[in-house]
């Protein structure tokens, strides 16, 4: 295959984006708007973007190695209608897709997560196909495509109260993704095709930002520094810190759970005039909860265990 250059100008840094997106400055014009959740390689993606001009395409997936291929496609094919978002489709619909801004969803083949104790894995339970309807136009659809019966009857078995109407089918292999003609080697020939159409809204609001509280401390001791990690409803753990004594800049890395969205960032504890200044490290794209707000919270304990606080004069991170 020839080496195109790939261009991160389809890529959306969502969690430094202005949220929910806005799909017309987003793509320079107002078109029908469809969504891919979990595209692998992005075959799909670039088909049916390239099939359709006239409508543009968001594309969601979780790991780094479908977007690079996915990117290397839309630069080769030299197309404009496509962007992707790299992360948890999960948290990206609960805080940056407009409500009621697409026409189309579709999943092609997403992981079954057949064993039981992995069941907390799946997509479209009941909740999501609710927040998937939030985010589609009136008469919008969801569309799936699985290879696994038991994953099927499972959605099947969501869709109360989520203002979907079902039309469930067997059908021969038609996507040509890198799924299909997986299990097409393996000797399947018919997958489970549901489509779900919208006929009344669900309104699920967008998770919004937490305003973020960063701090000043009068005392920092790089040798005894040591934050307490949280297990409650958010989980925050930390995992490193490096201090540079030259310039009396520490760095903490930390992880914040809570819900569908895991983050990784780094806290800055920085040396200013006599005090030291608590934040979230520039550039790590941090989306601001309540779990990233208890990270800082125990940052600053650890910095002074007596609480001899000022608070920054400029919260803002
Ligand atoms: C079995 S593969 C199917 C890929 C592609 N649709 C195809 O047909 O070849 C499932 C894909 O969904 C992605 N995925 C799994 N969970 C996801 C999530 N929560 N959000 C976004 N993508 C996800 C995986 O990284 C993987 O690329």
């Amino acid at each position: 295959m020839r080496a195109y250059y790939r261009s991160l100008k389809p890529l959306i840094l969502w969690r430094e984006a202005a949220r929910p997106l806005n799909w017309v400055q987003v793509f320079g014009r107002d078109a029908p708007v469809e969504l891919e959740i979990g595209f692998g390689s992005g075959d799909y993606l670039v088909a049916r973007a390239q099939q359709y001009p006239e409508r543009d395409f968001v594309g969601i997936e979780l790991e780094w190695e479908g977007i690079q291929r996915a990117l290397r496609k839309i630069a080769g094919s030299e197309l404009t209608n496509v962007r992707v978002l790299l992360g948890d489709a999960r948290p990206i619909l609960g805080r940056a897709i407009p409500p009621q801004s697409l026409t189309r969803i579709y999943s092609l083949f997403p992981c079954p997560w057949p064993k039981k104790h992995h069941h907390k894995h799946r997509l479209f339970d009941q909740r999501q196909l609710q927040l998937l309807n939030s985010k589609l136009h009136d008469e919008g659809e969801f569309y799936l495509l699985t290879d696994h019966e038991a994953y099927f009857h499972w959605v099947l078995s969501n869709l109360t109260d989520t203002g979907f109407t079902a039309f469930a089918r067997t059908v021969p292999p038609q996507v040509n993704t890198k799924y299909e003609q997986k299990w097409l080697a393996e000797g399947q020939t018919r997958f489970y095709e549901l489509t779900l159409r919208k006929v009344q809204h669900c309104a699920v609001p967008l998770l919004e930002d937490v305003p973020m509280e960063t701090y000043r401390v009068k005392t920092f001791d790089p040798a005894h520094f040591q934050p307490t990690a949280i297990s409650e409803d958010v989980h925050v753990v930390f995992k490193e810190t490096r201090y540079d004594p030259a310039r009396q800049i520490a760095m903490t890395r930390v992880v914040v759970v809570e819900d569908d969205l895991t983050q990784h960032f780094w806290i800055d504890i920085v040396r200013e005039g006599d005090e030291w200044r608590i934040r979230p490290a520039q550039g790590c794209g941090v989306v601001p909860t309540v779990g990233v707000q208890r990270a800082l919270d125990a940052v600053r304990n650890a910095c002074q265990p007596q609480r001899s606080l000022s608070p920054a004069p400029n919260n803002s991170v």
